[in-house]
């Protein structure tokens, strides 16, 4: 096993269900890698692809992430069938992992305000902090997903581009300390494994968790959805991961 400064790869073998970590020191891009690799890391599913610098981070649609060293940069590939979720209820992979991602930084973070900003964002006081980045290819049949989670941790924006630093933060800016990133890791891939067993399992619950914690619940949103404007009060998410306008 390759040798990291920044995490503890022994400790997330033992205490994850992740039986695989292709670790890099520094990387382009984790997801970028998956996809790359996929073929390989497929039979070892689940399986991490994790590093202490990513440097060409891909966003949703044609945005970038961007991200120093001290923040959490990984990509989790899974095979699409061990979800045992309708491929209408896809959708919710993403929702999951946010709510996750939520609840984590919540614990180690109480005194902090974190909340799910549908479809794939986790925000703390309203500014990004996560970014969740969910992607489904196949190889050799099999369906694989990929999901790259984001989160500023340890990393300060203080030194990011304009127009970064003042759309995100990282718990770092929010709290002054620094954490511990294998331990956040660990976390995180247990709550993202009890959050997709739960989207599979008791959707309700996991609704109802998001509906509860997402920034949009009870406000009048606009939503752009190709040349169509809709505007209107959210109630919350629907069972296949929809906003409810
Ligand atoms: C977004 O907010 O647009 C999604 C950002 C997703 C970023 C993560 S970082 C780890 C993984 N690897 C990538 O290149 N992107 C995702």
């Amino acid at each position: 096993m390759p040798h990291s400064p920044s995490f503890n790869l022994s400790r997330i073998l033992q205490e994850t269900s992740v039986r695989h970590i292709e670790y890099h020191e520094s990387l382009g891009s984790t997801s970028g890698l998956a996809v790359e690799l996929l073929q390989d890391l497929l039979p070892m599913a689940p399986a991490l692809v994790l590093t202490s610098q990513q440097t060409a981070g891909k966003g949703r649609g044609n945005h970038r992430w961007w991200s120093t060293t001290g923040a959490l940069t990984c990509s989790l590939v899974l095979e699409s069938a061990s979800l045992h979720l309708p491929p209408d209820r896809l959708p919710l992979v993403s929702l999951a992992t946010g709510a996750a991602v939520r609840t984590v930084l919540q614990s180690v973070a109480p005194g902090q305000l974190f909340q799910i900003k549908w479809p794939n964002d986790v925000m703390a006081h309203g500014i990004k902090i996560s970014g969740i980045l969910t992607e489904q290819h196949t190889t050799s049949g099999q369906s694989a997903l990929i999901i790259g989670i984001g989160i500023n941790v340890n990393n300060s924006l203080s030194g990011a581009p304009d127009d970064i630093r003042t759309t995100a933060t990282s718990l770092f800016d929010l709290t002054g300390q620094t954490f511990d990133l294998t331990e956040l890791l660990v976390l995180l891939l247990n709550e993202v494994e009890s959050g997709l067993r739960q989207a599979a399992e008791c959707e309700q619950a996991l609704l109802s968790d998001i509906t509860r914690n997402s920034l949009l619940t009870g406000m009048n949103v606009c939503i752009q959805s190709g040349e169509q404007q809709l505007q209107g009060y959210c109630s919350g998410i629907d069972v296949d991961g929809a906003l409810l306008v």
